[in-house]
């Protein structure tokens, strides 16, 4: 990763995707990882928190895994993604002091509708990373990220999910949709986050 650049473009623009984000071996060990491989690690995504929460499938159709530290690749994975957070910290000043990340599977025929990753009440994540691991991804599969301008009416970038690309952003500025897929969609988004709320 060229750290400075990203550095640079998230100082202008607030967002950037990066292409072979992480080497191969890593990337291989991290989709074989976001398999569901019918043991009870993955589960429907809620939205919402508290008793607000509730599983709506017409509004987010993923399944989750949380990332933790005792897997080997995931530790690897957290291990890059810290690098990450002290360098970014470095330049940017943002305070980010951890990092949450799961595993995401969306079936064939399911999206998340347009959405801001910064929940009512708890205002600590600053930047969103989304990195993909579909190989052979075709245009034809749909399942597009579409950022939207911090009013949320204007689209400013549309990202394929293929194997490999990464994400990042300003969590508070950009809302964001998962157009439907017409195949199984698999990524890893995190956040980084500052204390308290
Ligand atoms: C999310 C999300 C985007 C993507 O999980 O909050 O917006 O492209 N994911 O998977
Ligand atoms: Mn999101």
């Amino acid at each position: 990763m060229d750290i400075d650049k990203i550095a640079e473009q998230l100082e202008q623009t607030g967002y950037i995707a990066l292409a072979n984000s992480l080497e191969d071996v890593l990337l291989q060990g991290l989709l074989r990882r976001c398999q569901d491989d019918g043991s009870d690690r993955f589960h429907a995504a809620h939205v919402g928190r508290g008793t607000a929460k509730q599983k709506i499938e017409s509004l987010r159709g993923d399944a989750i895994s949380w990332i933790e530290t005792n897997d080997p690749v995931d530790r690897a994975y957290l291990e890059r993604m810290e690098a990450l957070r002290l360098e970014l910290n470095a330049r940017l000043f943002l305070g980010m002091f951890d990092y949450e990340s799961h595993y995401a599977i969306y079936n064939s025929g399911y999206g998340y509708a347009k959405h801001s990753d910064v929940l009512q009440g708890k205002k600590n994540r600053v930047l969103t990373t989304v990195l993909y691991l579909n190989e052979d991804w075709q245009p034809e599969h749909g399942g597009e990220l579409v950022v939207y301008d911090p009013s949320g009416e204007t689209p400013i970038l549309k990202v394929q999910p293929t194997f490999g690309t990464m994400i990042i952003f300003l969590s508070e500025s950009f809302p964001h949709e998962v157009l439907i897929s017409n195949t199984t969609r698999r990524s890893i988004a995190g956040w980084f986050r500052v204390s308290g709320s």
